[in-house]
């Protein structure tokens, strides 16, 4: 892009990740996230790696970075549309791979859960956004535990909304864990909506729209199939 911030003192700029930088984006991810509270970290980091490697290398995908004083302080990984099918293919050696090696990860009831969920529709404006090619999906973001709170979460997401934008989608959402707080008091800040109808398990998404009249239209819908 790239695309320079100053926030709090602290400078950074915002890149797209190539991937010379994947090993980095996997190792912020373990940082970040534990194998208790996320299905990629608990089938460990080569896992994690190819997953990355996908988001950055896939034509269906973009990752954008923040980088502070020379490192990457933080990531967001978007998917034109849904990602679990692809992401699941494109990893599934890796996958096997974790499982041979952790075995006893199997016996995880939220790893069939996650992979039970994929992105099957409960209701028809759930099904009407989830299949909706227009929707882009944030996919993953973060930024590292003492760059928080310094403008590096809103930059992220005005990057990857003008990008996703460039790229024909109309709308982005992002699923966020219901107890992760302060995830979704960072997207409630920057505008995102919660949509009650794509929730799911122990997900909630948020919703932004990235032209007003795609908004009308799924407001419209919700009306309709309420
Ligand atoms: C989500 C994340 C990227 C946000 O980055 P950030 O730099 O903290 O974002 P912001 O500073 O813009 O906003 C965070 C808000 O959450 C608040 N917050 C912090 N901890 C909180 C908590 N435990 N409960 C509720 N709110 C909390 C902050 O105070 C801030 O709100 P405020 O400005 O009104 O005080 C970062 O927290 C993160 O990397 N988390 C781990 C990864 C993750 O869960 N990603 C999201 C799912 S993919």
């Amino acid at each position: 892009m790239p695309q320079s911030s100053e926030a709090n003192k602290l400078t950074f700029e915002i890149h797209r990740a190539q991937s010379a930088v994947v090993e980095d984006l996997a190792r912020l991810h373990m940082e970040v996230f534990t194998p208790e509270d996320n299905i990629p970290a608990l089938l460990g980091p080569r896992y994690v790696r190819a997953t990355y490697r996908w988001f950055v290398i896939s034509k269906r995908a973009y990752t954008l970075i923040a980088v502070a004083r020379g490192n990457v302080v933080g990531l967001v990984a978007v998917t034109d549309t849904s990602f679990t099918t692809p992401l699941f293919r494109a990893s599934f050696l890796e996958l096997l791979r974790s499982l041979a090696k952790k075995p006893l990860i199997l016996f995880q009831k939220r790893l069939w859960q996650r992979l039970a969920r994929g992105d099957k529709s409960s209701t028809r404006l759930r099904k009407r956004i989830v299949n909706d090619r227009r929707v882009a999906q944030l996919a993953v973001i973060i930024v590292k535990k003492e760059f928080r709170g310094q403008g590096i979460f809103p930059a992220l997401i005005d990057a990857a909304k003008a990008i996703s934008k460039g790229r024909g989608s109309r709308a982005i959402r992002a699923g966020v864990y219901k107890e992760n707080r302060q995830s979704r008091r960072a997207f409630e800040k920057v505008g995102w909506i919660e949509m009650p109808e794509l929730e799911a398990n122990n997900l909630v998404f948020y919703v932004t729209y990235l032209d007003s009249e795609f908004a009308e239209e799924m407001r419209a819908s919700a009306g309709q199939f309420s």
